[in-house]
């Protein structure tokens, strides 16, 4: 079995508000292309060619408009599908079952920017025998994320926004599982703040002792708030800027 990608760009991106008030957060600029753009880059340039876009809101007849077929990105067929509501990041991944097909996943959110690239993860992922892997990534304000437990080179877990992190490792938006990531998302209950976690999900393969994880090289941003979405903009344009582009 192969691997497949999946960009998850569901949501409101209420924090962004009013710039989302029309369009969809995953449309929104960033420097010069559509935000969207970079996550399908990072599937390609890691050798993912089938693709399945995981979008919602009053605009996801736009994504279709914009990206058709991928052929901006050298492909010939792109997938899509229609989160209703904004249930939480494993609920989106939920509607991929079918495009999953038992085959292995490599999953990132519409909004998480890198500027390198996850080939040498996915290639070590495709090496494993099972379970999932992890992309974690130093920073600064780990409140905000997904933050990893790390003790003698083993995860013991990770806690979603933590008041207080037990350490600076974010859990970035790059997730690879096996196909049994779904029975996983179904047997979740929704957290306090009512959406289906990818954290429970992730916790779920660490208790399970299949978890590896690996760190993230060059930066990483999300821009989902007015701050990151600035940061995002900036960093993209200082590295083409640094690439000669
Ligand atoms: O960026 C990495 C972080 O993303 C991780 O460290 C956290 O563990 C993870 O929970 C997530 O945190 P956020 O609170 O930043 O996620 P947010 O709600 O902003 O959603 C991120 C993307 O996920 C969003 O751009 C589109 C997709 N999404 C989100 C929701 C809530 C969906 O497709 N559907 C949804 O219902």
């Amino acid at each position: 079995m192969g691997m497949k990608g999946v960009v998850l760009a569901g949501g409101t991106g209420s924090r962004l508000f009013p710039l989302t008030k029309i369009t969809n957060k995953h449309l929104l600029p960033v420097y010069d292309k559509p935000m969207i753009y970079y996550p399908i880059q990072t599937l390609v340039d890691a050798g993912i060619e089938d693709i399945l876009i995981v979008t919602g809101g009053r605009n996801a007849g736009d994504f279709l408009r914009l990206l058709a077929n991928g052929k901006e990105f050298g492909l010939t067929h792109l997938d899509y599908t229609y989160q209703e509501g904004e249930g939480g990041i494993a609920e989106a991944l939920g509607l991929a079952h079918h495009f999953g097909n038992g085959n292995r996943l490599c999953v990132i959110l519409g909004d998480n920017i890198i500027e390198g690239s996850i080939r040498a993860a996915v290639e070590d992922f495709r090496k494993q025998p099972s379970g999932a892997k992890i992309l974690l990534k130093q920073v600064q304000d780990a409140e905000r994320f997904g933050v990893a437990d790390i003790a003698g080179g083993k995860i013991l877990g990770i806690e979603e926004k933590p008041k207080k992190p037990k350490s600076d490792l974010a859990v970035t938006g790059i997730y690879l599982y096996d196909e049994t990531v779904f029975d996983k998302v179904q047997r979740l209950k929704r957290s306090d703040r009512g959406e289906m976690e990818i954290t429970d999900v992730n916790n779920a393969y660490i208790a399970e002792g299949t978890m590896t994880f690996a760190h993230l090289d060059g930066w990483w941003t999300d821009a989902g708030t007015f701050e990151s979405l600035l940061r995002a903009n900036n960093l993209v344009a200082d590295t083409r800027e640094h690439r000669g582009e």
